[in-house]
């Protein structure tokens, strides 16, 4: 049985409060913190960059997992290494170099990710997939928090963990947007490594139960 790994995204905290979102993430269990970093023009909403994670990054031992979503986010991989953030994951629809960036992260010493929205098939990454330690496939259109999940996504998860025994690799598959146990469930079925997870962690009243459900 695969390890199921959760990643509870910060963008449903209390922004007014991130140390406290930090010792809730650590109290519930989970291993990883998921950031999402906006730049009101890939997708329309702005969150927050580098700064962030580099506070969060003096709070906490855990896995800091960037998921940028934004254009050319090449240009920002320095300062994102400076900070401090162990998986760099990128949009696919955002990086003509996809190849050269995923080396570049990998070079600095950090876990490198690309990400799909919605209309974006699988098959676009096959060429890289041996280049890459996370693929994260949206289950909502980026941009909010507190989304439905759109079931079809899903489809590419199974996809995705078929290329993945074809080709012998041992890339992590990530699914992020609308989910809850219930499409948990369906999600990992599907083949999920790794559940992305913002409004119903942050909702929930027993965050431990949930890490614990979520992981069994
Ligand atoms: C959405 C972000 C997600 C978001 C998920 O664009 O990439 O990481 O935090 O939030 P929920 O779990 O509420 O859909
Ligand atoms: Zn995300």
């Amino acid at each position: 049985m695969t390890k199921i790994t959760v990643s509870p995204s910060i963008l449903s905290a209390d922004f007014c409060n991130f140390g406290e979102a930090v010792s809730q993430i650590e109290d519930s269990g989970a291993s990883w913190l998921h950031m999402d970093v906006m730049d009101g023009s890939f997708v329309p909403n702005l969150t927050f960059g580098p700064t962030l994670v580099q506070a969060i990054r003096k709070q906490t031992k855990l896995i800091l997992d960037v998921h940028l979503m934004i254009v050319q986010p090449s240009r920002y991989l320095q300062r994102f290494i400076e900070a401090g953030a162990d998986i760099l994951t990128f949009h696919y629809e955002t990086e003509i170099h996809t190849h050269k960036f995923l080396a570049e992260i990998r070079q600095l010493g950090i876990k490198a990710g690309i990400a799909i929205v919605p209309s974006t098939p699988v098959s676009v990454l096959e060429d890289v997939l041996p280049f890459i330690d996370n693929v994260l496939i949206m289950t909502v259109d980026p941009g909010f928090g507190g989304q439905k999940m759109i079931p079809v996504c899903l489809e590419k998860v199974k996809k995705l963990v078929k290329m993945r025994e074809e080709a012998c690799l041992d890339f992590k598959i990530s699914v992020d947007g609308g989910i809850n146990e219930e499409t948990a469930l369906q999600a990992v079925k599907a083949g999920a490594d790794v559940l992305v997870i913002g409004s119903a962690f942050f909702n929930s009243k027993n965050r431990q139960k949930l890490i614990n459900d979520l992981i069994n």
